[in-house]
């Protein structure tokens, strides 16, 4: 690592289609800033590009769905995605897009210079063509019958009812999602990447090489290599995108996987153009083999960034390539897979609606549960207790009793340090290999356990503070409590530094708390951060208390998401068999009053009734009790029931009928009860 003079930090760009979410930002974004600004703060020199991608199918699918233009789906969501990464403090030198004429150039380059040194083949194959629309269909533009589970409504590509991977072929009865029309096969040609013929160099360069990469990236890598490359079609016939820039290709567009990659050479290039005494050639950022290139992303797009991509550089032939690739698996929200089309997500812009200023809570959670080993959860009763058991109760509240307390004793200047006791000097020891520990930890892009250890340094100083107790030392020794503050006062000067990768805006208030004028992670450590005599400003809460109702009113908003979702897709039953009216006119369904009802003891799922049923009254029981847990808010209410159903015993009470209930999709069941109150016993017909 020390041999390179300079990183280039890459992370994912995401689809412009819709906004970004806490997956998102626990995957990707977060990790990659916590490690840019580390590098920052060393005072490395480093390069942090983002920006959004904004071709490929779904885009179109996007756009032809709301009858606008693709443009339009991008536009709107660039400036979305662009904005909620500026409010979490994502601190990209570059967020572009790759619809600027930059990347155009630059893809199309890169493309003719690979064509040129006969880096490609050209295969001519069958596809489905929609005859009606005069078009080839994407994979996502068909759909069928899973030949898998039978879903009917399968794309080219995927299930997404059983989730198998599929190709078009696969699909019976096989429809164009554009017109309805059954497409046909034609043949069309497209340019390959042969991957096959990179194999060899991939295999030593990862799997001798490289073996130092997170296990689940290096096993992903290696049974791609293991099963054999295949050449990847790098062409699509498709009207949104960058035109393949060769004779013969007209009406073809690269594909997406192709382009995006390459936006990140694009958006580099837009920098550097724009300030070029700042951030010099663009080209020492993507072909000095002094840089070291790492690009961040979910797991999802391992093989792109540690196969394809790659294998486009090499052939290409003057660029460096990456020298790790950390990426992450991914983040479930409450037990369930983060999901945009079904809305299951936290998205970014709604929280910072819900908790506005709480940008550094989020990430906190996010890194302290980082899906970097495997697939984790994010639920909201994890995120309130980490809230309001570690950042308030012990850094937020660190920092504040060593605040108040200068405040009180000092009038908020830092007093002078005297001598050392052995506790303080224990106290100093513990605090001493915080700094080695962290380092160690993020430079093997380990962030959980790194902010983790930045969180030990707060639980010194508050344990410090908890046990040398200043304020009861302040009515007798007002020497040991000047250098009890100073220490304190040193420490928040420490965590101010050990938690900016982290929590860059509470950092930030801290430091103007604090007066800390250097900010530099060489610092980290010592306890000459702050001079004795220097003035603090006025104390504030770093973090603050989430209430039960917050988090109540979250996991309510996902609850009710759900019961969407089940109404969306609910699949009513096939209806059973005809009957003759005569077998309808059997049944004797009526109304009735409830007079009484209560839970049958020793009985979880049954209720008894008492009704009020027009002749006299009646017992029924119904298994119901666990829908409706305060029975006696039934009385006075009507309900239906069948009349003339056998009476039975149950539990030893005789039951006269049958209380008559609708089942929701979640398997709720819901009286079946008149809006308008009717008399007594009449009947339902
Ligand atoms: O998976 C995705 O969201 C892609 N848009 C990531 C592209 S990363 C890079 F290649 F640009
Ligand atoms: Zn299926």
């Amino acid at each position: 690592m020390t041999n390179f003079k300079r990183t280039t930090v890459t992370s994912a760009l995401p689809y412009a289609n819709g906004p970004v979410h806490i997956g998102h930002l626990a995957g990707v974004y977060v990790p990659a800033d916590i490690y840019v600004r580390y590098l920052r703060l060393k005072g490395e020199e480093v390069l942090f590009v983002g920006g959004s991608d904004e071709h490929g199918v779904p885009i179109t699918i996007k756009a032809k769905k709301e009858g606008v233009s693709p443009q339009d789906i991008v536009d709107r969501y660039h400036s979305i995605i662009k904005k909620s990464f500026e409010e979490f403090g994502i601190s990209f030198d570059i967020y572009s897009r790759t619809t600027s004429s930059i990347h155009h150039k630059m893809a199309s380059d890169i493309f003719k210079t690979i064509d040129e040194k006969n880096g490609f083949v050209i295969q001519t194959s069958e596809q489905y063509y929609d005859e009606t629309a005069q078009q080839f269909l994407a994979d996502r533009y068909i759909t069928g019958k899973c030949p898998h589970c039978g879903n009917e409504n399968a794309y080219g590509d995927q299930c997404e009812a059983c989730g198998t991977s599929l190709s078009p072929t696969d699909l019976i009865n096989p429809k164009s999602a554009i017109s309805g029309s059954i497409p046909v096969m034609r043949k069309t040609k497209h340019w390959y990447l042969p991957l096959d013929k990179h194999e060899a160099w991939l295999r030593e360069w990862i799997l001798e090489n490289h073996k130092e990469w997170k296990p689940n990236v290096y096993g992903q890598c290696k049974s791609w290599l293991d099963m054999g490359l295949q050449p990847r079609a790098v062409s699509r016939d498709l009207d949104w995108g960058i035109p393949v820039p060769v004779e013969g290709a007209e009406g073809k567009v690269l594909y997406v996987w192709f382009d995006a990659p390459i936006g990140y050479i694009s958006n580099t290039k837009e920098l550097c153009d724009s300030e070029p005494e700042k951030y010099g050639k663009w080209e020492k950022w993507w072909k000095d083999p002094e840089t070291r290139l790492l690009h961040f992303i979910g797991k999802d797009n391992i093989v792109f960034h540690c196969i394809v991509f790659p294998s486009m550089l090499k052939a290409e032939g003057s660029y460096i390539l990456p020298d790790n690739v950390p990426a992450n698996e991914f983040l479930n929200l409450e037990g369930d897979k983060i999901s945009t089309s079904r809305n299951w997500a936290v998205w970014l812009h709604e929280y910072l609606e819900d908790f506005p200023g709480k940008q550094d809570v989020l990430r906190y959670v996010l890194t302290a549960n980082a899906p970097e080993t495997k697939d984790n959860d994010f639920t909201w009763k994890d995120f309130q207790a980490r809230n309001n058991n570690e950042l308030v109760a012990i850094y937020g509240n660190f920092i504040n009793r060593a605040l108040v307390l200068t405040q009180k004793y000092f009038e908020g200047k830092v007093p002078a340090l005297g001598k050392l006791n052995d506790y303080d000097k224990h106290t100093l020891e513990e605090f001493a290999n915080v700094k080695a520990d962290v380092e160690r930890l993020l430079d093997n892009f380990r962030f959980r356990d790194a902010q983790k250890e930045a969180m030990n340094l707060a639980r010194i100083g508050n344990k410090y503070l908890a046990d040398t107790e200043p304020w009861k030392l302040a009515k007798t020794d007002m020497s040991r409590v000047e250098t009890i503050m100073h220490l304190s006062l040193q420490i928040a000067a420490n965590l101010a530094i050990a938690f900016e990768p982290f929590l860059p805006f509470s950092s930030q208030k801290l430091r103007n708390m604090l007066n800390l004028k250097s900010f530099d992670w060489k610092e980290l450590g010592r306890i000459d951060l702050l001079k004795a005599g220097d003035q603090l400003a006025t104390p504030e809460l770093l973090f603050e208390k989430i209430e039960d109702a917050a988090i109540e009113a979250q996991v309510q908003k996902l609850l009710d998401t759900k019961k969407a979702n089940e109404i969306a897709s609910y699949k009513a039953e096939p209806v059973k068999e005809n009957i003759p009216f005569d077998d309808f006119m059997k049944m004797d369904i009526r109304v009735g009053t409830v007079l009484d009802c209560q839970k049958v003891p020793k009985a979880d799922k049954l209720l008894q009734f008492r009704l009020a049923d027009g002749l006299e009254e009646r017992t029924i029981l119904s298994g119901i009790a666990q829908h409706y847990p305060n029975p006696e808010e039934l009385i006075g209410t009507q309900v239906c029931f069948v009349a003339n159903f056998e009476p039975r015993k149950l539990r030893g009470i005789m039951s006269e009928g049958m209380i008559l209930s609708a089942e929701d999709a979640d398997g709720k069941l819901v009286l079946i009860q008149p809006k308008v109150k009717v008399i007594n016993g009449v009947q339902v017909k």
